[in-house]
Parts: C-alpha cells; sequence; structure tokens
C-alpha cells in the first residue's frame, strides 16, 4: 500500500522566504515522490486558538491556502484541504481526548513553556491558556489519525507533538483492538539556516524576514538592508559565511551559483552582489507573485480547490470513521 504522507499548515502571519525555503520547498518534493499520497491541509481550527479576529483569520486562512498553490502545490496530485471541512477530525478528536490523561497533555511543551512563563511573572499559571490550546496536541492527533498517516513531516518543535499523537494510537489500540497507523515524524536535515537581514535565522519573531510575495520594489528595499562586512570591492570573500550567497543558491541554478562563487574570490562588491540577488530572486518570485495575486482576487476559487480536496480527504475519512465508531462499540 502507499505510504500516506500528511501535513498541516497553520495560518500564521505573511509568508517568509525562510518558510519558503525551510518547509514550503521540501513539503512539496516530498510530495513529488511516486510511492506515496500526500495530504496537506489548513490547519485553520488550530489557529482558532490564537486568532480569534474574524478577518484576519479569513484573510490569512486564504492567504496561506494561496501561497501553496501560487507556488506549485499540484491539488491534483496532493489531497489539499481545509480542516474545518472535515467534520469527522473534530468527532475523532473528542473520541481520542477520552483516551487521553490529561497528564500527557500537562507535559507538552508549548503548554508548560505558557506556564513556565507565567509562574515567573507571577501569575496564576493557566493565564493566558484556552482549552483549545492545551488540547491542541489531541486535535492534531485527529489530524494525523484519522488519514491512517505514515510520516508526518514537521518542524522540529512539532516533534513532540507527532510523538503524541502516536502515544494516544497506541492506548487507543490497546484499549479497543488494533485501529490506527503509528505515525512517525520527519525533519528536513539537509536544510540549511536561512539567514534574515541581521544574519541570525530568518524569524517572525527577529523581525528580520524578507516577505515571499512582496513588490519588487519592497523586494529589492529588503535586499539592499542585508548586513554584510565592510570588505571593500575588488578583494576576495568568503561565500560560506555570507548571507547574500546563502539566499542566492536557493534561488539560482548550480551553474549560476558556481559562478557567482568565482565573483566572489574575484572580489564582487556588496551592492553588485545584492543586485545580483535581487534579480535571480525576482526572476523565481515574479510567476508564483501573480498566481497569489490572481488566487487572493477570486476566493470563491480557493474555495472550489479546497471543497474537492475535501471530499476526497472525507470519503478517506468515512473509513477510518467507520471502523472506530464499530470499536468503541457505537452501532
Ligand atoms: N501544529 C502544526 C504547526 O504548528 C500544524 C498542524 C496541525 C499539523 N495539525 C497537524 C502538522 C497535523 C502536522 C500534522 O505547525
Amino acid at each position: 500500500m502507499d505510504r500516506v504522507i500528511l501535513t498541516g499548515i497553520k495560518p500564521t502571519g505573511e509568508v517568509h522566504v525562510g518558510n519558503y525555503i525551510g518547509a514550503i520547498k521540501p513539503a512539496l518534493q516530498l510530495a513529488e515522490q511516486s510511492q506515496s499520497s500526500a495530504l496537506y491541509f489548513i490547519a485553520d481550527y488550530h489557529g482558532l486558538t490564537f486568532l480569534q479576529d474574524a478577518k484576519e483569520f479569513s484573510r490569512l486562512s486564504y492567504s496561506i491556502a494561496a501561497t501553496w498553490l501560487a507556488l506549485g502545490l499540484n491539488p491534483e496530485q496532493v489531497t489539499f484541504y481545509r480542516q474545518s471541512d472535515i467534520p469527522d477530525v473534530f468527532e475523532l478528536a473528542w473520541i481520542l481526548s477520552c483516551v487521553t490523561s490529561k497528564g500527557l497533555m500537562n507535559r507538552a511543551h508549548a503548554y508548560k513553556a505558557i506556564v513556565d512563563r507565567n509562574d515567573e511573572s507571577g501569575l496564576d499559571k493557566d493565564t493566558g491558556v484556552n482549552m483549545g490550546l492545551f488540547t491542541y496536541p489531541i486535535l492534531m492527533a485527529a489530524d494525523i489519525l484519522l488519514f491512517q498517516s505514515n510520516q508526518v513531516p514537521v518542524g522540529k518543535d512539532q516533534i513532540q507533538h507527532v510523538e503524541i499523537a502516536r502515544d494516544i494510537a497506541e492506548e487507543f489500540n490497546k484499549k479497543f483492538g488494533d485501529t490506527f497507523t503509528l505515525p512517525s515524524y520527519s525533519v528536513e536535515k539537509e536544510i540549511a539556516v536561512i539567514p534574515g537581514l541581521d544574519g541570525r535565522k530568518m524569524s517572525k519573531s527577529y523581525n528580520n524576514t524578507i516577505p515571499l510575495f512582496d513588490s519588487p520594489n519592497n523586494l529589492q528595499k529588503k535586499i539592499s538592508k542585508i548586513k554584510t562586512d565592510s570588505i571593500p570591492p575588488g578583494e576576495p570573500k568568503d561565500p560560506a559565511t555570507s548571507s547574500i550567497f546563502s539566499l542566492y543558491r536557493q534561488f539560482a541554478m548550480p551553474e549560476q551559483t558556481e559562478e557567482m562563487r568565482k565573483k566572489y574570490m574575484e572580489g564582487i562588491s556588496w551592492g553588485e552582489a545584492k543586485r545580483e540577488l535581487y534579480e535571480v530572486m525576482n526572476s523565481f518570485l515574479e510567476g508564483p507573485r501573480r498566481k497569489y495575486d490572481e488566487l487572493m482576487a477570486d476566493r470563491q476559487n480557493i474555495d472550489r480547490i479546497l471543497y474537492e480536496g475535501a471530499r476526497k480527504a472525507r470519503a478517506q475519512a468515512a473509513l477510518t470513521m467507520e471502523l472506530v465508531r464499530n470499536r468503541i462499540g457505537r452501532c
């Protein structure tokens, strides 16, 4: 049987170059493998644990869908859907919550981090914690187990959540008989850290990102802000320690990258290196940017695509739910 690869995408802020290189690009490559069926979904109701502004919730949900589609996700090849279009997820989440010990949730890193912060500030330990946030890992387990997923590609911060899903599956299987496939996480190891404008890892929390779908003008402005050292034009520069080079190679063809490496040895100026980075990034992003704008201008079209994905996903989900309901004796 095919391996099932599944991952959820939370609607967060504006997608940046680091998100693209670190998560989107590898996930799209993984989906191309013929031996697996891939399900990628917008985890909108996970977003609701922190995103409680109707306009923003809606805009970000569409924006993240449009981003993936614009970058080449093929809905014929990947089952691409919105979590909240699959009611079975929420029924399963309840059933799973009944076989999950509260202690397991108390030990989840994300929740514990908030409790620790509250402790340090002398606040009640559960200040700012809603029940959705507390049981977040159970909803995520339902996402994963509903489709009998084998492999769950995630960032490092989500490894524990996949392990929790596996623990919950084992617990259910032990109580009610073999039902769920035990999922494993996978993390991209090959991916280099993508430097932001200040040289640290590109991250929203450092405020050093390059947005993916900004105007060419703004892209150029951002690139001009990348921090460089004071080696003057004409003197050799080390590509290995250059943020400009790290970004360049992610968007250039291998031959272009080699060419650029030579130019570094020959003492290309930082201004020139930035100009070349802009050229290569902008020519890569032109197509997706146009596609993104088109998609965002016709949200009904996004709805249609996601709904078609949900139709396929619901058919799969129904099979698991029939088994689950049977196992628990809900006849
Ligand atoms: N929690 C994940 C994140 O923050 C998103 C997510 C929700 C997810 N459900 C999932 C990831 C299921 C993998 C599988 O990034």
